[in-house]
């Protein structure tokens, strides 16, 4: 059977990026795999979090994740710290893993930046959690983006070695899976960067809880080039602006960039970038109104994530149980 399990981290703003490159993909599977879609909380706290922010950022990544169109019924979507096996079996893996693996990880790097001797000990093992977020639930296949790719494969490195080192066949060996064409969406100041909540701009990112007007502003004041478009997606080279706002195109319409770039060629920005915007807020917005109206309902949202959290638990113990019982840890209960 195949399992499906992504996580997303509720710090904030979940933007175009997210949903074009993760949430929309997501809603595909849900008639085909079993699927679980988990707030990391536990991980976004490897750096510093107000605590009277991280509810409420948790609420908002899933009425992001509802508002996407995840069924809450047919997925389970729930918090990470609910579920307190992710915690155990991370210890475990913080166990198996060397230091040499960890050692090579390059996000830490970029993370922990030039203090790395000030970094938390959780950001330095937070690819230890994420192998057992993953690993617990015995998941096949794992959406991520390019940025997460080596985190999958010591995930896989972690059950090949546990596997191996108590002559076992406990964990799958987790896949990536590649959704579509990779829909890297940029910033919309600089064609060059990936989209991000960190960027000090608001005006670089569309936000999903965006309304109508606040998108159709912020595609209008978008960089461009002085050029009208190309004809061809070859003409794109070295016109990174040009080549986000297609993909994004692209990637609203469902449509393939070809396509996009064909019936487009040779018009000039504004007039691309009017019919660009009434399309995302034709996709958009009624997703950011849906959104807003969840996050007006804690009491909803707090009895999806607890019911999500209880079927991943009974996912859960059973594969812990396994993994102690594997390692010869004493249950005088049995
Ligand atoms: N590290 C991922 C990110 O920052 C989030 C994540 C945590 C995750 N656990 C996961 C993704 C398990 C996929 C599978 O985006």
């Amino acid at each position: 059977m195949s399992r499906i399990f992504s996580g997303v981290q509720p710090s904030g703003d979940l933007h175009l990026g997210n949903y074009l490159g993760a949430l929309k993909n997501w809603v595909r599977l849900q008639n085909d795999y079993e699927c679980l879609y988990c707030v990391v909380d536990l991980h976004a706290v490897t750096v510093w979090q107000d605590p009277t922010e991280l509810a409420s950022s948790t609420r908002e990544v899933a009425a992001g994740l509802i508002a996407a169109g995840l069924d809450p019924k047919s997925n389970i979507i729930f918090n990470q710290s609910q579920v307190s096996q992710h915690a155990e079996l991370a210890w475990l893996f913080n166990c198996v893993a060397r230091l040499g693996w960890l050692n090579r990880m390059t996000q830490f790097k970029e993370k922990a930046g030039k203090n790395s001797e000030n970094a938390s000990v959780g950001l330095y093992a937070y690819p230890n959690l994420m192998a057992a977020d993953i690993l617990l639930y015995k998941a096949t296949h794992v959406p991520v983006g390019e940025d997460q790719k080596q985190h999958l494969e010591l995930a896989r490195d972690i059950a090949q070695k546990f596997n191996n080192d108590y002559a076992v066949d406990l964990f799958p060996l987790p896949e990536p899976l590649i959704l579509g064409a990779a829909t890297r969406v940029m910033s919309l100041k600089d064609g060059a960067s990936k989209m991000s909540k960190s960027d000090p701009s608001e005006n670089s990112r569309i936000n999903m809880i965006d309304n109508a007007d606040t998108i159709a502003r912020k595609i209008r004041k978008a960089k461009t080039d002085p050029d009208s478009l190309p004809d061809t997606v070859a003409g794109l080279e070295g016109r990174p602006e040009a080549a986000n706002l297609l993909n994004i195109f692209a990637a609203l319409a469902d449509a393939p960039i070809e396509d996009v770039v064909a019936a487009h060629a040779g018009k000039q920005f504004s007039e691309f970038k009017q019919t660009l915007s009434d399309l995302a807020v034709e996709v958009l917005a009624p997703v950011g109104v849906e959104m807003a109206r969840l996050m007006e309902d804690a009491g909803y949202l707090d009895s999806v994530l607890a019911d999500g959290a209880d079927r991943a638990r009974a996912i859960a113990q059973p594969n812990l149980e396994e993994v102690f019982k594997v390692m010869g840890f004493l249950n005088p209960r049995g």
